[in-house]
Parts: C-alpha cells; sequence; structure tokens
C-alpha cells in the first residue's frame, strides 16, 4: 500500500459480491449511530455514570469512545451497552486525529464548555459530501455566551458562564442536527431559558432529548423545530436505550425492493421512516410497516419515483444514493434533488461503471433506467455511497469488488453478515 492510511489495517477491507441472489429471510435492525453519538458525547454533562444500551459497535461509535477515554472518562462496553463515567476531573481537548475522523466527534464543545467553561476542539475540515461548516454550532455557543476564536486548527471556546439565549440555528441548507444537538447539550447547563428557532426535528434529536430529560434537563418541545431549554445546576447519571436505526432500515427495505424474494427488517421504528415507506409505495414495491418491522416483497414490476431529500421528515439524504441505486434499474425517469449536500453525488460516477445512466444537473441526478448493471471494481469514497454500491452489487450481473470497505463499517454493523444471512453472496477480503 502506498499513501497515508488514517485507519490502519481495515483500510485493505473490500467486499466482494456476486451479484443475482435473492433475498430472503429477516434481519434485525442495530442501534442508531446518529442517536448513539451525540448520546455517548452528552455523558460528559454529568460526573455520575451513565448507561447507554443498543450501541452500535461502529468504527464511529469507536471512535466517540477513543475520544471520551482520552478525555478521561472510565468506559465498560459489553455487548451492546456502554458504561460511561466522565467523573470530576474531564479534559477539555478533543484533538484533531479523531475529529478529522469522525466530523461527530464536534459535539462534545458544547458538553465540555457547559462543564468546564473552557473548551478547545479540532476544527472539523470539509469532507467528500462537501463543504461541511460548523458556522451555526458557533454561533449558538456565541450566542449562549462563549467566547470564540480558532487558534491553529482549533475552536477555542471560553466562558465565565452560559447563558440562555433565543438562537435561529438554520443556514442556507435549512436546519442542523449536530448544531442542534451541540446546542441543546450546552443550553441544559446554562442559565436561565434558551429558545433554539428552526431546531432540526430528527428522530435522533429527539432521542438526545428524552436523554437529557431523564438526566434531570428541563426540555419542551421535544421533535419539533422550536426547542425550549431551561437550564439546571446539575444533571445526574441515568441509563437509556438508543432508537433503531432508520437509514440502516431503510438501506435494507431499498435492498429488498431492488432483489428482495422476502425481507423482514426487525427492530424498526416505521414512525420514523414515512419518506422512504412512502418512496417505496410509490415505486410499487409490496411493502407492509406492521408494529416494529418492515415487510418488503418481490414487486411485479417497479416504477420510478422522483424524490428530494429534505430535513426529516423529509426524505432523508442518508438514502439518496441507495434510492439511486434502486432507480437506476427501474424503467423511466427518475430526478433526485439533494438538498441538504448539494455535492454528495460521489457514487454517480461509479454506478456509471456499473452501467447504469445517470446525468447530473446542478443539485439534480436524472436517472434513466436500465435493464441490468453488470458488476464491476468500485471504490467507496463516502458512507452511504458505499452502501448504494454495495446493493447495485447485489443486483449486478456478475462479480463487483467494493474497495475502501471501511467507509461502511462507520455506520453499517456486520452489514456483509447481515446480508449473508439474506442469502446474499457477499464476502470481506483484504483489498
Ligand atoms: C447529520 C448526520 C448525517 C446526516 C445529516 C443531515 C450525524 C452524526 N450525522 O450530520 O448522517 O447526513 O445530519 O441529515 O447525526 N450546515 C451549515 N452550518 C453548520 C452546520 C451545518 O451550513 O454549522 C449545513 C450543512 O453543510 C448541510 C446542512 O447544514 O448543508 C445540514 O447539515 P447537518 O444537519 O448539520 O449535518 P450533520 O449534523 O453534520
Amino acid at each position: 500500500m502506498t499513501g497515508y492510511c488514517a485507519y490502519g489495517a481495515e483500510f485493505m477491507d473490500k467486499f466482494v459480491i456476486e451479484g443475482g441472489y435473492e433475498l430472503k429471510g429477516s434481519i434485525q435492525v442495530s442501534g442508531s449511530k446518529n442517536s448513539a453519538l451525540p448520546i455517548l458525547a452528552a455523558t460528559l454533562l454529568t460526573n455520575e455514570p451513565c448507561v447507554i444500551e443498543n450501541v452500535p459497535n461502529l468504527k464511529d461509535t469507536r471512535s466517540m469512545i477513543k475520544l471520551l477515554k482520552g478525555l478521561g472518562a472510565d468506559i465498560q462496553w459489553t455487548g451492546t451497552t456502554i458504561m460511561v463515567h466522565s467523573g470530576e476531573d474531564i479534559g477539555t481537548e478533543a484533538p484533531y486525529e479523531i475529529v478529522r475522523e469522525m466530523r461527530a466527534s464536534f459535539c462534545v464543545l458544547g458538553p465540555i464548555l457547559a462543564r468546564k467553561k473552557t473548551a478547545r476542539v479540532s476544527f472539523p475540515g470539509g469532507c467528500i459530501i462537501g463543504a461541511r461548516p460548523v458556522d451555526l454550532h458557533l454561533k449558538g455557543m456565541s450566542l449562549l455566551g462563549a467566547d470564540i476564536k480558532i487558534e491553529d486548527g482549533y475552536v477555542v471556546a471560553n466562558t465565565k458562564g452560559l447563558r440562555g439565549s433565543r438562537i435561529y440555528l438554520a443556514g442556507a441548507y435549512g436546519s442542523s442536527v449536530l448544531a442542534t444537538a451541540n446546542v441543546m447539550m450546552a443550553a441544559s447547563l446554562a442559565k436561565g431559558t434558551t429558545l433554539i428557532e428552526n431546531a432540526a426535528s430528527e428522530p435522533e434529536v429527539a432521542d438526545l432529548a428524552r436523554f437529557l430529560i431523564k438526566m434531570g434537563a428541563k426540555i419542551k418541545g421535544t421533535g419539533n423545530s422550536i426547542l425550549e431549554i431551561t437550564g439546571v445546576q446539575h444533571l445526574k447519571g441515568i441509563r437509556h436505550r438508543i432508537i433503531p436505526d432508520r437509514i440502516e432500515a431503510g438501506t435494507f427495505a431499498i435492498a429488498g425492493a431492488m432483489i428482495g424474494e422476502d425481507v423482514k427488517i426487525k427492530n424498526c421504528i416505521n414512525e420514523h421512516m414515512g419518506a422512504v415507506i412512502n418512496f417505496l409505495k410509490e415505486a410499487d414495491i409490496p411493502l407492509q410497516a406492521k408494529e416494529d418491522y418492515l415487510w418488503v416483497r418481490k414487486p411485479k414490476s417497479r416504477k420510478s419515483v422522483s424524490i428530494t431529500t429534505l430535513p426529516y421528515p423529509g426524505f432523508p439524504t442518508d438514502l439518496q444514493a441507495q434510492a439511486m441505486a434502486l432507480m437506476s434499474i427501474t424503467p423511466g425517469i427518475s430526478v433526485i434533488c439533494e438538498k441538504i449536500f448539494p455535492n454528495r453525488f460521489t457514487h454517480v460516477a461509479e454506478l456509471g461503471r456499473m452501467g447504469a445512466n445517470i446525468g447530473i444537473e446542478g443539485q439534480s441526478a436524472i436517472v434513466q433506467g436500465v435493464k441490468y448493471l453488470s458488476g464491476a471494481p468500485l471504490t467507496v469514497s463516502d458512507l452511504r455511497a458505499g452502501a448504494a454500491l454495495v446493493l447495485a452489487g447485489l443486483v449486478a450481473k456478475g462479480k463487483t469488488e467494493v474497495l475502501r470497505a471501511y467507509h461502511l463499517d462507520r455506520g453499517y454493523e456486520q452489514m456483509e453478515q447481515k446480508l449473508s444471512k439474506l442469502g446474499a453472496c457477499i464476502k470481506r477480503e483484504k483489498e
């Protein structure tokens, strides 16, 4: 191997897929990555132990645990349960080595600042899906009374004491999930009341709000776009169970729509999946959403559907690439408009190498369905783009190699094992 590798040996893993095997059976959805990450950060808000259940074992959750350990937290991880005890004496710095691996680690800023009145957190860089600024996080902290400076690539925040404020928290692309999480956590220990207007209302933000409320925070408006947070002096240690991962569930539902004979996705909260359920129904996929499972069966034919990604409850950007893989083999034309991360189209060229007919016009991809895809060696550059390429490989004629599988390990727990259990021919090998 040549060049720099931030991920050690896992950099060398690839998935090798023999396409054409129909999926049949059931899988269990893991806990939500996007819920677990800010909730793990929120454990820094208390000096008492917290127990978090249903935590997925992912590269990203392991990175967050590494960061918490580096800050001095005591961690016990058994199966899907993690105990975090941040104690009295936590550190104040989140280093570049960890923040560059995982941008979500930036959301330790609010908790550290609220507890220690000072924080030094590496400025995250851009990433493959776009510039990904943190201006809204900084605006929030600043309005709560923090003095913010950028020094040597780090955000350095200091305060004499955070105080409640009225904060309009949206930018050119709407609300921000992690900025809402960051500000909500800091405001929970601020003096007085904070009003977050245009807060993100994603289920993962609501899960964090429930976690904070159990700790003793006073939050009104959970799951809404206006949040009122009245700060308290002390938050306590609690036990909490992470919600199921709606993006993992949606990915497997789309896999079922592409090459499923009969696939049951268990442990879902269907209420969180309205947009993807509607998309699949409009595409004529036989689907039942019942109790805590989604049941997808083989369609007689498929219909093209156009989608636009939007903040929740709109169609999630994290399922855009997978939806495009499905549309690439669906007759007709589908327009897929990306309104959250306008450059999130790295999968388009790779799908093209498999024979997909997709053009990009500004923020939209125009997909003309083809009869079949052909297996090819493919390179993953981002987590959800990688998921789309795996799905395309499952349905393609012949062999597909998906290189740089570590991107998938960031957000899918044992993806290849779950797919194998459904009958897919997929193996993990060294590159
Ligand atoms: C979270 C999710 C990610 C998902 C995204 C959008 C986690 C760990 N990650 O990322 O999987 O794709 O929500 O649903 O939960 N923005 C600004 N300024 C900021 C912050 C964001 O302009 O300070 C912009 C972003 O560039 C983007 C939009 O706001 O265009 C939404 O991004 P945001 O919701 O912040 O994404 P994340 O919270 O980073």
